[in-house]
């Protein structure tokens, strides 16, 4: 391990070194200043040099220590910068891997820097709905001019350093050796004075009231729900405009006022409940994980041909087994036509899609799938024809293999039983399209192992999957509470409003799209034929009739040219259809039904708060770790607006106490269920506390 401060000569070095990524942490902050300071003081010592460990030099701030006082004790930041710029020996930043955030806005203090040419830097502050607060948004227009620091600044994207190697930014790009060649760098400078300083050249901009006005008028068009990237503009042209100092303290009350906005609250939420989700109470993160080389998935229909293409993507062997070869033929047609499309996208080179194809093994026989490490099974959705497929899994498969099911509805004890290694099975319930979603849904069983667990975890971070874990239950999370958010939509129609009007009125609460919208597209006969069965199973579960009418009149969707809306040949355009409105109507006035104004709110809060109260249940029983878990699915298979953060934390900020008060108001109203509204005991609970979920 590198010293953290070292002398080569009369050069000091000063290792960052916090692993993973050199994290900005209390403890390497004041170990930087002790080392900055230690050759202040040394008369050997003619320059500074400051590298990372670990192969880069910084991803940032340490996550670890947010939101605890550490982050804030000094030194801070923003002492350190002043730590470093003021060093009367100059001091060199060495530049490897990534240099993002705050490790960016160091080396942007330093006097020089010095990078290897596939270096990546940026600031990626805005992604987590605030602006890099350490003299970012002022350093860098002055290193690398006004507009490209604008895009880096607004989009949070990474740059390489070769990208940037005419600016300021860089004084050298290194090739070799990166800490033999900052060591010559610093050598070659170590005389020369005065100290350059990035805080005293100037950000010019020609034109710069015309340039911003057009940056406001594109970013402000695209940032719609966010406040943050049209902050960074203003700081950005307070650094042309304002001298450098003034700059700072406008970035930082910018800064401090994003820091306060619920969509700042609700990205940092996703982020951190992204790493959340990755972990399970139970199972140590050093629980040891099976060899996943090579994938067998079983049905090549709609969800099996997208879970091939999830491994072939990674570069995972995958052999694509069905019982016919018509069956198969169609399976492989549609993988070759997304890769073909992703192609003429130019998302995809012609040498990716061979080694692709070259990976996929098609097959009728289940001896070309036995020596697989993880078989995923997407037959027909029938525990029939689930049960034979399982029993024979179990006949041919190696033992140690990985036996997962995608089943959306049936019980994976059940299924995990017709196998004699009930430990080895495990749900990976992908969401459609299966090579699109980032959603999935692992669904543990009663008997699933540890480390089964724990191998599908990682295999979903190798094929860049968010993993949330779900217990057994109906609808696991997700379409357990989509159901109740549906059941309340059809609701709202029978007692007044049109789909069209609540489809907007979520659309706006800023849901991609609408639940009819959404019915239309993902099919109504799916949700018809899972109604069909609640009927029998649920007797006294109250459901509105009006979607079964509707699959009566055969208006299946899209894929039927009619469902809530009609579809013109070609268009995915949802048009309102006077059928429907005469259908609903005719049902109203059979149900003895008068219909009432229901205004937008009144739209979203029944919704959304049927999304939380049975979030609260599913909480409450222990299907999901936490709360943050079934934000995490929402937000990455349902749509649900990312600036909102999730069902659950949006209930936290509207406050526990006043969403129950508008559910006893909901169960106030005799029409559909009302015994629904009571609240869950949790939530109740919660409420009462002055507690939050998350
Ligand atoms: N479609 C979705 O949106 C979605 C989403 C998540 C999960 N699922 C689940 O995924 C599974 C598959 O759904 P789908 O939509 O892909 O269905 P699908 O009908 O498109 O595909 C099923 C495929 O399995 C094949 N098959 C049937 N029996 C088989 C057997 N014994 N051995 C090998 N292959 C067999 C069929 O020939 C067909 O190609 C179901 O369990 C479903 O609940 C579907």
């Amino acid at each position: 391990m590198p010293e953290p401060y070292a002398l080569h000569g009369d050069v000091a070095v000063i290792t960052l070194d916090n692993p993973p990524v050199n994290g900005l942490g209390h403890a390497l902050r004041t170990a930087i200043v002790a080392g900055v300071d230690a050759a202040q003081a040394d008369a050997r010592v003619k320059a500074v040099v400051l590298i990372g460990a670990n192969k880069l030099f910084s991803g940032g701030a340490d996550i670890k220590e947010f939101n605890t006082p550490k982050a804030l004790a000094e030194p801070t930041l923003h002492s350190l910068i002043r730590a470093v710029e003021a060093s009367a020996k100059p001091v060199v930043a060495a530049i490897g891997g990534t240099c993002m955030g705050g490790g960016l806005e160091i080396s942007l203090a330093c006097h020089y820097r010095v990078a290897l040419a596939d270096a990546q830097v940026a600031l990626p502050e805005v992604k987590i709905g605030v602006l890099p607060g350490a003299g970012g948004t002022q350093r860098l227009p002055r290193a690398v001019g006004v507009e490209v620091a604008l895009n880096m600044i607004v989009s949070g994207a990474s740059v390489s350093a070769s990208h940037l190697a005419k600016t300021a930014l860089f004084d050298e790009i290194v090739s070799g050796d990166l800490l033999e060649g900052a060591l010559a760098f610093a050598r070659k400078v170590a005389d020369k004075r005065p100290l350059p300083r990035v805080r005293d050249r100037k950000a010019a901009e020609p034109e710069a009231e015309a340039f911003f006005q057009f940056a406001r008028n594109t970013v402000g068009a695209m940032a719609k729900n966010y406040p943050a990237p049209l902050k960074c503009i203003d700081a950005v042209e307070a650094a042309v405009n304002k001298p450098f100092e003034e700059g700072l303290k406008y970035e930082r009350e910018l800064f401090l006022e994003l820091v306060q906005t619920p969509e700042s609250r609700a990205l940092r939420h996703a982020f951190f409940g992204e790493r959340a989700a990755a972990k399970i109470p139970d199972v140590p993160s050093d629980t040891p994980v099976r060899r996943v080389e090579s994938v067998a998935v079983i049905g090549a229909g709609t969800m099996g041909g997208g879970i091939a293409m999830n491994f072939l993507n990674a570069g995972v062997p995958v052999s694509l087994l069905e019982t016919k070869q018509e069956a198969l033929d169609k399976g492989l047609a549609t993988i070759r036509r997304n890769y073909e499309a992703s192609m003429k996208r130019g998302k995809m080179t012609a040498e990716q899609f061979q080694l692709r194809m070259s990976l996929l093994q098609p097959t009728l026989a289940y001896d070309d799938v036995k020596d697989a490490d993880l078989a995923i099974e997407a037959v027909f959705e029938d525990l029939g024809v689930k049960e034979a497929v399982f029993r024979k899994l179990d006949e041919v498969m190696k033992p140690g293999a990985i036996l997962a099911t995608n089943t959306s509805t049936l019980d994976v004890n059940r299924i995990a039983a017709f196998t004699k290694r009930p430990g080895d099975v495990v749900g990976m319930h992908f969401f459609s399209p299966a090579n699109v979603m980032k959603l999935l849904e692992v669904i543990r069983g009663a008997k699933t192992a540890k480390d089964v667990l724990a191998t599908v975890m990682q295999v979903a971070k190798k094929i860049r999957k968010t993993a949330v874990v779900s217990g057994v239950c109906d609808g696991f999370i997700g379409n357990r509470m989509v159901e109740q958010y549906l059941r309340q939509a059809l609701f709202l129609v029978e007692e007044g409003a049109s789909p069209q009007q609540v489809d907007q009125a979520l659309e706006k609460f800023g849901f991609a799209m609408g639940p009819f919208r959404m019915s239309d597209l993902a099919g109504n006969d799916i949700g018809w034929a899972i109604r069909k069965r609640r009927y029998a199973e649920r007797p006294n579960m109250i459901y509105s009739k009006l979607a079964d009418r509707l699959c009566e009149m055969g208006r299946f969707g899209q894929k039927t040219g009619a469902g809530w809306y009609r579809y013109e040949p070609g268009r995915r355009d949802a048009l309102p259809d006077p059928a429907v409105d005469k259908m609903i109507d005719d049902y109203r006035k059979e149900k003895g039904i008068t219909p009432r104004r229901i205004d937008e709110t009144e739209i979203v809060e029944r919704c959304v708060y049927a999304l939380v109260n049975e979030g609260a249940r599913i909480l409450e029983e222990g299907i999901a770790a936490r709360a943050s878990d079934i934000d995490m699915v929402y937000l990455t298979g349902y749509g649900f607006p990312v600036h909102r953060g999730g069902p659950m934390l949006y209930a936290d900020m509207q406050g526990l106490y006043n969403v129950v008060r508008t559910l006893h108001r909901f169960a106030a109203n005799p029409h559909g269920d009302p015994s629904f509204w009571k609240p869950a005991p949790l939530l109740e609970k919660l409420a009462a506390e002055g507690k939050t979920f998350n």
